[in-house]
């Protein structure tokens, strides 16, 4: 499942918007120290209170110094330990394999996090095992988490302890103002989870069973604030790599992400109720979506990424039995796609309510995808989703400079729009998609899509309706 690595040189156009360009700036800026920085990066709100960490009773350890370890060659024993470093060796992890370094963690999390510019150190050349643990905010300005080793759960559902959560194994919780950083490697032992007879084709004879299914999302963050997420490889997720919910203010760069092909529900990137999110410069190669974009998410930035194999960048599913789904304001900007079952997707299910408006996908190179660019407002799992009259509201979506091959078993371009609530204000511009192998599907799909193209499009596009439906309904049940 080796791809080299290409990048185009789209021109880098900037459509960011100007203000959250320069929270993320800012943001950056103040985070680009180094794990041993000073840097006050944040103004806390309130009195830091002290952390919690879960699972509970952590036993405490008054009697330990904090952590001494060098700045360079990682030996504990240096005399001149930098203060605000806390190895977790320094608490008993051993980062053999086989131990469960959790307790370790959580010791060396307590003192870190309320340590003004503390750093939690995973050091190199250690593989820590930690089961699912919550880490609790808020900590001291200027808290770094460095993985520079390797950090893994237990391998499969057979190890993990009955008591812990299956949802999810690292979480971080109303943590404001934190890096996640290192040279290291978050290796999510996923196959087991992934081979589970419940999950698609992994029963016998690639049936699907009954029965457990839950597994967890590696790394979670959840209510937390100014976070800078960067540098780090994190491998074979049993689900979710890397999810966001109810957060704001999310730095991410530089990751590398990979996880097979067949590996089910392994979203490289999630965000939900999540606003304010750059996305940059990072290559994810997975079983499902590269990046998904859940409902209450807006000003999401996603440039310079490579994905795929995967299942593309998706906005949705959103509006599931009949929720209300809002998305606003987000931009896809020089990103490869390859190797993928979608390109750029929005779907929806039927019989929800909101919208998804202010939608760019700018510069994107395709690589064999099938349904390079889709607006699905029939998402189903199963056949007997009935039709409904409601929908999430689609306007305003404009799709430029979009290049490549498709896989010719679908159209490259499929906007499939609700019957009761068109979607509109479609822009197509500079797109030109070719038969990966094969012959040319001639027919692009519309239903009750309004638009249009700026440029003539290959294939051409005329099933986009002109201007404005006659009758957008005024309800209230699309506005967010
Ligand atoms: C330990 O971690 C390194 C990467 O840091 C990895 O190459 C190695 O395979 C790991 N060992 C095990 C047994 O997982
Ligand atoms: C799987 O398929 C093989 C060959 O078709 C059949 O002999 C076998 O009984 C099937 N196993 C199960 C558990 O269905
Ligand atoms: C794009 O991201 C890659 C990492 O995937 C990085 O090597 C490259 O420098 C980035 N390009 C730009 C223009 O930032
Ligand atoms: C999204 O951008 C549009 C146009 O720039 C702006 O009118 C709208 O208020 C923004 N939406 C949100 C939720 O900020
Ligand atoms: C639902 O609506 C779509 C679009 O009008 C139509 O193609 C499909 O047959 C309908 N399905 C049912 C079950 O009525
Ligand atoms: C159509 O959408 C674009 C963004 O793609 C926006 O700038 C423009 O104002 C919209 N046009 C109308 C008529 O709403």
């Amino acid at each position: 499942m080796e791809f080299t690595q290409r990048f185009v040189h789209f021109p880098i156009t900037r459509t960011l918007n100007p203000i959250l360009f320069s929270i993320l700036f800012l943001f950056f800026i103040s985070n680009s120290n180094s794990v041993h920085g000073r840097h006050h990066f944040q103004k806390k709100q309130g009195n830091p209170t002290s952390s919690n960490v879960s699972p509970q009773n952590p036993s405490y350890a008054p009697s330990l110094p904090p952590s001494p370890i060098d700045n360079g060659d990682g030996n504990p024993n240096d005399p001149n330990p930098d203060p605000c470093i806390f190895d977790v060796r320094s608490y008993g992890a051993v980062g053999d394999c086989s131990t469960d370094d959790t307790q370790a963690f959580i010791e060396a999390w307590n003192e870190a996090c309320q340590t003004e510019s503390g750093t939690l150190l995973a050091p190199s050349d250690y593989n820590f095992t930690i089961t699912s643990t919550i880490f609790s905010g808020p900590c001291k300005p200027g808290f770094t988490f460095q993985i520079d080793g390797t950090l893994m759960p237990p391998d499969g559902p057979d190890c993990w302890p009955n008591d812990d959560s299956k949802k999810q194994w690292l979480v971080f919780y109303r943590v404001d103002g934190m890096a996640l950083q290192g040279n290291g490697l978050i290796e999510g032992n996923g196959e087991k989870w992934w081979d589970l007879p419940c999950k698609p084709h992994r029963g016998p004879n690639g049936s699907t069973l009954p029965g457990p299914c839950d597994s967890p999302a590696l790394i979670r963050f959840f209510d937390c604030s100014n976070l800078h997420v960067q540098g780090l490889r994190i491998h074979n997720s049993p689900q979710f790599h890397v999810k966001f919910d109810a957060c704001e203010n999310v730095l991410i760069e530089n990751l590398f992400i990979d996880s097979p092909a067949l590996s089910p529900n392994t979203d490289g990137i999630h965000v939900e109720n999540t606003k304010f999110v750059g996305i940059y410069n990072s290559v994810i190669r997975n079983g499902d979506d590269c990046v998904s974009i859940g409902a209450g998410c807006s000003h999401v930035d996603i440039e310079n990424i490579t994905c795929g194999p995967g299942h593309g960048i998706s906005i949705g599913s959103l509006g599931v039995h009949h929720t209300q789904a809002c998305v606003s304001n987000v931009t896809v900007t020089n990103v490869v796609i390859k190797n993928s079952d979608n390109g750029v997707r929005i779907k929806t299910w039927q019989g929800g309510m909101g919208s998804v408006t202010f939608i760019t996908f700018e510069s994107v190179l395709m690589e064999n995808v099938r349904n390079c660019i889709i607006i699905d407002q029939y998402y189903c799992f199963t056949k007997g989703c009935t039709n409904q009259t409601s929908a999430v509201f689609v306007s305003d979506v404009a799709y430029r400079n979009i290049k490549g091959t498709y896989d010719v078993r679908s159209p490259p371009m499929h906007f499939a729009c609700s019957d009761t609530v068109p979607c509109t204000n479609i822009t197509l511009s500079e797109v030109e998609l070719l038969p990966y192998e094969g012959e040319m599907v001639a027919d692009p799909f519309c239903w009750n899509a309004y638009g249009g193209m700026e440029t003539l499009t290959i294939p051409p596009i005329t099933c986009l309706q002109d201007g404005a439906p006659q009758s957008i309904e005024e309800s209230t049940v699309y506005r967010c």
